[in-house]
């Protein structure tokens, strides 16, 4: 997690570092802070909490520098403080650098230091990253005592190092977290992301592992752990900072939850034929034959994206015959999975970032596992290092919540069942049937939208509890956990998804009066179980609020509250009934006055383990 930014070249490098730092917010908001170089002056200012703490620190205050570091915190070592706060320092106050990523020997290098007399001024890991390049700067020049000191460092890094001996030089290194080098025509910004960027340039470059920059106001050179010197492409970012601005809601979830039709329209568009029921993926084309032998996919990815996988394993198996497992990430890297050169492994990722999801993957490639991913965010780690992959189009997700990279999900891996099913035993009647609903998904979703007052008003209704109990089958048990999540995320409340039918075997045992339960009732194969699971919960005198499918007018007489989704071909019902969900969750944590965007204690994109 962390976010860091950093700009040297012609313009002021605060207002560029300030704005960055509130663009990368998502990714962590225990403290921000900067270190801005005027000459050999540098000036640091920290503050503890959200960007906007800092910028009521610093005041409109005048700090000129055309080179300058920003970082806004994820605490991993060391509790959110201002000491913590980075950009971290030497001792002599030279150096200054900020970091996203765990240095994992740090107690060893801190205990050295410590015995050759450099005292520390934080509790965090990162801090021996400075102090250590001051040791070497003793003796060498400061790319060089750079190289030297992350050869000694085992762990992850992003890093952004300046130097006050070196006014007109920015470092940068990448080790497992994500720099994006932005090429302007006076200068260059470099971020974590593209999102403080785009405002500037369309141009970036995507530093790889192993590799570090060093970057003037006019060139920029690029080495590997080698020393050699690589040449880079520049990528164009095919996004607009308006795609990225709130766009007069409340909320960036709001505005992701209301833009989901639009999102799948532009996950499916160019890739769906409908009238012959086929799937175009593109950017699976090189590996099209090695999926046609495919016996098995294995789906690794986390929280949302997870839950979409789950989904995806009804999908695949149910339509395409193709065997499919789905793996916690954290899970899947650390254990001794049986691959072979049949088993695609799959990584279902919105940020393309996720570190545990990244390992997964490379774990699966050292096994001879054929590489696939599911990604929204262009030119990140995961999409760039798996074999092939289709992309999202989701356009960029803000909200620390996922909601339209969810349904983005799982209409791309609807998508991947028609592909993979035409390839194998499904009829052509079967693949447009699918084709033609999907295609309708849009339009359907935007009618459950359209009832956002109303399931504002249930959210209201159920303000005072605080502990939920959602419930679903089949297709939709994942919904189930992904609507509880959603809750728990944003609001803080105590929420529980289950499959319907486990609810008898132990969670049954929490339900009064003062635990509700969401149970997804639509009409579907399923139906008449998840009916007897609402009245076991009713004659435990729970409360229960019920997904439904429109027109069923049974069911309003068995609950407490419905709200209808129009009906769909049972595998597409999760793109729909997760909907009201994610509006629930919404309402219920605005209500509370939580910022929904940035929950505690979470970051969007989570470079850690
Ligand atoms: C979703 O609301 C969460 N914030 C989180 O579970 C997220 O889905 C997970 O961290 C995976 O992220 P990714 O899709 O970027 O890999
Ligand atoms: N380990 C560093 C810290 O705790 C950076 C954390 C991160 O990248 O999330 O400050």
């Amino acid at each position: 997690m962390c976010g860091i930014v950093g700009y040297i070249g012609k313009r002021e490098a605060l207002p560029i570092l300030m704005d960055g730092l509130k663009r990368l917010e998502y990714r962590g908001y225990d403290s921000a802070g900067f270190s801005v170089a005027n000459g050999d002056r540098i000036v640091t200012e920290k503050a503890v909490g959200k960007v906007a703490e800092l910028e009521n620190k610093i005041n409109e205050k005048d700090i000129p520098g055309n080179l300058g570091i920003a970082h806004t915190r994820w605490a991993t070592h060391g509790k959110p403080s201002e000491r913590n706060a980075h950009p971290h320092r030497d001792c002599s106050k030279k150096i200054f650098l900020v970091h996203n990523g765990i240095i994992e020997n740090y107690k060893e290098l801190k205990h050295d230091l410590e015995k050759a007399g450099h005292k520390f001024s934080s509790e965090t890991d990162t801090e021996v990253l400075a102090h250590l390049i001051e040791e070497y700067s003793k003796q060498v020049p400061f790319e060089e005592a750079v190289w030297r000191t992350l050869a000694h460092v085992r762990g992850t890094y992003g890093l952004a190092i300046i130097d006050r001996e070196n006014p007109q030089k920015l470092i940068i290194a990448r080790n497992g977290s994500p720099l994006v080098l932005g090429v302007m025509d006076d200068g260059y910004v470099i971020a974590s992301d593209v999102a403080p960027i785009v405002r500037y340039t369309d141009r970036v470059i995507y530093l790889d592992d192993g590799e570090m920059a060093e970057v003037t106001g006019q060139s920029c050179k690029i080495t590997n752990f080698k020393r050699k010197k690589v040449k880079k492409e520049i990528s164009k970012i095919d996004w607009s900072v308006e795609e990225a601005e709130k766009k007069g809601y409340p909320h960036f979830m709001l505005k992701e939850i209301m833009e989901q039709p639009e999102a799948v329209e532009n996950s499916i568009r160019g890739r769906l034929v409908v009238g012959e029921g086929i799937a175009k993926l593109g950017g699976l084309r090189d590996v099209s034959e090695r999926l046609r032998r495919l016996k098995r996919l294995v789906i690794v990815s986390c929280g949302t994206s997870y839950y979409a996988g789950l989904v995806g394993k009804y999908m695949l198996e149910e339509y395409a015959g193709v065997r499919t497992d789905v793996e916690h990430a954290s899970e899947f890297r650390y254990r001794k999975p049986l691959l072979d050169e049949n088993t695609a492994v799959l990584a279902i990722s919105q940020s393309g970032e996720t570190a545990d999801t990244l390992a997964a993957i490379r774990e699966a490639k050292n096994k001879g596992a054929i590489t696939l991913g599911i990604v929204n965010v262009v030119g990140s780690t995961i999409a760039r290092e798996t074999d092939a992959g289709v992309y999202n189009h989701a356009g960029p997700e803000i909200g620390v919540a996922s909601t339209k990279a969810f349904t983005s999900q799982l209409s791309i891996l609807a998508l991947l069942t028609l592909f993979l099913g035409r390839q194998r035993e499904m009829s052509f009647v079967m693949g447009k049937r699918i084709a033609e609903e999907l295609a309708e998904i849009p339009k359907l979703m935007k009618s459950v939208l359209n009832q956002a007052d109303e399931i504002k008003k249930v959210a209201e209704k159920y303000s005072k509890y605080s502990n939920f109990l959602y419930l679903g089958r089949k297709y939709n048990y994942p919904i189930a956990m992904e609507g509880a999540l959603k809750i728990k995320e944003i609001s803080y409340v105590h929420a529980e998804g289950y499959p319907f039918g486990e609810m008898k075997h132990g969670p049954i045992a929490l339900i009064d009066k003062n635990f509700p339960t969401m149970a997804i009732a639509t009409k579907d194969s399923v139906y008449e179980k998840t009916l007897s699971g609402i009245q076991e919960v009713k004659a435990r005198s729970g409360k229960v609020i019920a997904i439904a499918t429109k027109g069923d007018r049974e069911i309003q007489k068995m609950v407490d509250d419905v709200i209808y989704i129009p009906k769909t071909l049972e595998m597409l019902t999760p793109l729909l009934s997760v909907v009201p969900l994610q509006l629930f969750a919404y309402h219920f944590a605005v209500g509370k006055g939580l910022d929904v965007d940035k929950p505690r204690n979470l970051a969007k994109s989570v470079t850690v383990e």
